[in-house]
């Protein structure tokens, strides 16, 4: 049995050259967070981009950076400025992102970024080739790598391949304009075993290669010429543990221990004790409903002024793929948006929104979790939505109210927290309303349920599930030869 091999454009740091030192900062997002302890737990190398263009690196940091990605188990897949402007920026970030998440009208089919992307995707393929014997497992992970899976098989038809896909599969309906659309699903098949968060995305890839690709399906196993693909649904999980844990220590801390943070928000809690907290954190990215919840806050504040000083929302934004103009649309938008309403609403004690644009260690995440009285996570359209599992991860004793999107991959499995649609601000408004107002003994009913769930299905059982089901699809596909 050879070893696993990770492959994804995110590896779990990103590096960055300052006055000539390298430092090495975490990586955001659910893929790279979630993998993380998948990969700190085992025997396995990951590939990927150091998030550091070739024009940024001086000849004489290329070993540094190899030593920096090597203490993370990584190794790097270089890119040039004009391969990450095509290829990251470009196809998967203008293209293939804004469509799986139902943003039709934002998708660019540019012909010049697709064919970087296609030569990027066979960098990666060639770094796995070079480092890989027919024994190790291939784990290619997400969007921007989904012709990498036939690219490898084309070079090494025995080695066992697996995909795992983090974002939304859109319907057929969707999926049909992309004008590469049997390429992509082509990719795909490369692969032993394809895997998705949900049933309803796994439905969606099935259909499309069903109808475009004409090749026949039975169950969730796809023939292509001698070779049997299986799909699957594995909605991930979130390193239980470790969030829990962390959340008992961050509740037995000191005074002196605090964060600035956590001093900070206790403050406010002090000044108004009967205030609620309500939290959202996402990357900045317009699948996450981020203006429309700002909206949202208004019309609840509007339809229920009782409220007015009493709920304080905590809005964190993490800046993200900020060279795409719809990103920095965006990010106006916001700005203005939260300006407006803290200028229409605020009082000389009180500012509904509390806004940070940035991203925040691990710590300080614990921080405002633990704080917040509800989490409200919106988003428009979203894969899985790993925060809204770890919010209650974090709820030691039980109480917290979840609002969440039923657009969510996430919401599938959370269905003891109260699920809206993002688009009705009247259901929004109301679920804001019964959340302040809920008994304690609720709260904890509905999250002992949801905690012994996460519990159960965390990110390593995830990966096992994934990791085992590849290997029985390798085992059998040996067998149908
Ligand atoms: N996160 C982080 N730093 C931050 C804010 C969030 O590392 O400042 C992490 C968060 O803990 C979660 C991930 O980013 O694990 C976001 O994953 P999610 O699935 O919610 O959304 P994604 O960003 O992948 O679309
Ligand atoms: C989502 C995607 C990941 C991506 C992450 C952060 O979780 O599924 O593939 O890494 O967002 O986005 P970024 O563009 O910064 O890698």
């Amino acid at each position: 049995m050879g070893k696993t091999i990770i492959i994804s454009n995110r590896l779990p740091v990103q590096l960055q050259i300052n006055n000539g030192t390298i430092t090495a900062v975490p990586s955001v997002g659910g893929l790279a967070t979630g993998m993380k302890s998948v990969h700190s737990g085992g025997d396995s190398l990951w590939i990927g981009w150091s998030g550091l263009t070739d024009e940024q690196i001086p000849e004489e940091l290329v070993k540094d950076i190899d030593i920096a990605l090597a203490k993370h188990g990584s190794s790097k897949v270089c890119l040039t400025a004009d391969e990450v402007e095509g290829f990251y920026y470009g196809f998967s970030n203008r293209t293939v992102w804004p469509l799986f998440h139902y943003f039709l009208e934002y998708s660019e089919f540019e012909l010049d970024s697709w064919e970087t992307y296609k030569a990027v995707n066979q960098k990666f393929a060639d770094a796995i080739l070079e480092k890989a014997t027919d024994d190790d497992t291939i784990w290619v992970h997400d969007y921007q790598l989904m012709l990498v899976p036939q690219m490898v098989r084309e070079r090494r038809p025995e080695i066992s391949i697996g995909f795992f896909l983090h974002i939304p599969f859109p319907s057929f309906e969707i999926f049909r304009t992309l004008p590469w659309r049997e390429e992509v699903l082509m990719g795909l098949l490369g692969a032993d075993l394809i895997g998705f968060h949900t049933y309803d995305y796994e439905r969606h890839f099935l259909s499309s290669v069903r109808r475009l690709l004409g090749l026949e399906v039975s169950f969730n196993d796809i023939s292509l010429d001698d070779r049997v693909i299986k799909v699957d649904s594995f909605p991930m999980g979130i390193d239980y543990k470790k969030f829990s844990e962390a959340a008992k220590e961050h509740n037995n801390s000191t005074e002196k221990q605090k964060s600035e943070l956590q001093k900070r928000l206790d403050t406010h809690k002090k000044s108004a004790p009967d205030a609620k907290f309500l939290l959202s954190i996402d990357r900045l990215d317009y699948s996450k409903g981020i203006a429309k919840r700002i909206y949202a806050f208004e019309y609840f504040l509007n339809k229920y002024p009782q409220y007015k000083e009493k709920v304080r929302l905590v809005l964190l934004a993490v800046p993200s793929r900020s060279n795409v103009p719809q990103y920095q649309l965006l990010k106006k938008e916001v700005d203005e948006l939260v300006g407006r309403i803290n200028g229409e609403f605020s009082t000389v004690s009180w500012t509904p929104i509390w806004y940070f644009y940035r991203s925040m260690p691990f710590e300080n995440l614990i921080d405002l979790y633990t704080s917040s009285d509800i989490a409200w996570l919106t988003p428009l359209r979203d894969g899985m939505n790993l925060v809204a599992k770890e919010y209650i991860a974090t709820r030691v004793d039980k109480t917290g109210v979840l609002i969440l999107s039923e657009m969510a991959g996430s919401a599938n499995e959370m269905n003891e927290s109260l699920l809206i649609n993002p688009n009705n601000f009247e259901q929004i408004s109301d679920a804001l309303h019964t959340a302040i107002n809920m008994p304690k003994a609720e709260q904890q009913r509905r999250n002992t349920i949801l905690q012994k769930r996460l519990e159960r299905y965390n990110v390593e059982k995830w990966a096992n599930d994934f990791m085992n089901s590849l290997l029985d699809q390798k085992k059998k596909d040996h067998t149908y030869i």
